[in-house]
């Protein structure tokens, strides 16, 4: 990758937070551009050239999304506002109905807020019950425990792909297939994974994908749910406005259009989607997880010589570590980077089930393509400091 293509990457900063947000690259900063500079128009409703060209254009980019993660229709493929939207529409549009009272979902306390969020809420307004799936000693989900955790009224799974925290992967074909043996659906958040993995939801018969643009390179406020095409059809909109019925008539009756309209109202983020297309290309050319992978073991390894430092999850497979120095809570040893122009996260990371497990208010170090051995190497001179408590003050 480049670096010369970021222009962020001029600032006197080095960024470590990828797993928050990524970077953008200038082609996709030039696409943002060029909707507003020279094609600033709506789509889908208007007669002249302008609009019916970008109308195509989105379209197209709704075509490279299917391909990009390998699915069937172009139509499975549903703009959203992010990874976060694309959950909540699963969880209120298709669970909402799907779940009945006394139904059971099954996740683990190593998900996000966006994934265990909704499903609380349906616990409260459905009757429904969230269920855990016990986590192996390095706190990674194996299909054993999996099949533990399942009971005759499992109805679905709810998990990452790769957890914004542990950063594991976890072994999602064989999970899908058992759980579909079992006529479990299955809902998997990818924003940490659609970077780094090649996804292909044919392959893996997931039925519902959400994963959000900005952490790929795109543009923020734009992220995409795939939903297996029946799903879809039986999932309500939460949103209705423009675009997305048929007909309506004054005494209330409305006909909504098929999938995807029906759950795109109102005008679109038309340039976040045009980055996202941009962001797409660029990552197919780009992507390189041979040297990130390299990059993640030589930093482990330069960490683990340090022995202040406490590693907590040495062989999840992500390029996510997390760690915390002996005796300084984490924001500190964050405040202390920052001080030496070092960008990562700490605290809990949006993942509070996590506190159940010991590990509440971590640093968190995630890597990207962008970034480079020497910047791990003046990551490890800062923390290869005793006084790293005194100097964050
Ligand atoms: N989910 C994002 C993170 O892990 C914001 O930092």
């Amino acid at each position: 990758m480049n670096r010369n293509d970021f222009p962020m990457l001029n600032k006197d900063l080095i960024y470590f937070d990828n797993a928050a947000t990524t970077f953008k690259p200038q082609i996709v900063i030039d696409r943002i551009n060029k909707y507003y500079i020279n094609q600033s128009v709506n789509i889908n409703r208007s007669d002249y050239d302008l609009s019916q060209e970008l109308s195509t254009e989105i379209e197209k980019i709704r075509t490279q999304v299917k391909n990009f993660i390998h699915a069937e229709d172009s139509k499975e493929i549903i703009f959203t506002s992010g990874g976060t939207h694309s959950l909540n529409m699963v969880v209120f549009g298709f669970c909402a109905s799907y779940l009945k009272p006394g139904d059971e979902v099954l996740t683990t306390e190593t998900e996000h807020a966006s994934l265990v969020l909704p499903f609380f809420e349906l616990a409260e307004t459905n009757q429904i019950k969230v269920n855990y799936i016990d986590l192996d000693k390095n706190n990674e989900v194996v299909l054993e425990n999996v099949k533990k955790a399942i009971t005759p009224k499992t109805k679905v799974i709810a998990l990452a792909h790769i957890t914004n925290v542990i950063g594991d992967v976890r072994p999602l074909q064989e999970i899908i297939e058992y759980a579909h043996l079992h006529n479990i659906l299955v809902i998997i958040d990818g924003a940490q994974s659609i970077s780094h993995l090649k996804v292909d939801v044919k392959q893996l018969d997931v039925d519902f994908y959400a994963f959000s643009g900005h952490k790929m390179m795109g543009p923020t406020g734009i992220g995409i749910l795939y939903g297996k095409y029946n799903l879809l059809e039986q999932m309500k909109p939460l949103i209705l406005g423009g675009g997305v019925s048929a007909t309506f008539q004054k005494e209330g009756q409305y006909l909504l259009k098929n999938i995807p309209e029906k759950f795109e109202a109102g005008t679109q983020n038309l340039s976040g989607i045009l980055g996202l297309g941009s962001a797409i290309e660029y990552l197919e050319k780009n992507r390189d997880e041979v040297y990130l992978q390299k990059l993640k073991k030589y930093a482990l390894s330069k960490m683990k010589e340090i022995s202040q430092i406490k590693i907590y999850n040495e062989y999840s497979k992500g390029p996510i570590i997390i760690f915390n120095v002996n005796n300084v809570f984490s924001q500190d040893t964050a405040i202390y980077l920052s001080k030496k122009k070092i960008a990562i996260r700490s605290g809990n990371h949006c993942a509070k089930l996590l506190n159940n497990l010991g590990l509440n208010n971590t640093c968190r170090l995630s890597l990207y393509f962008y970034n480079t051995k020497e910047e791990i190497d003046s990551l490890i001179k800062a923390l290869n400091n005793e006084n790293i408590l005194e100097e964050s003050l």
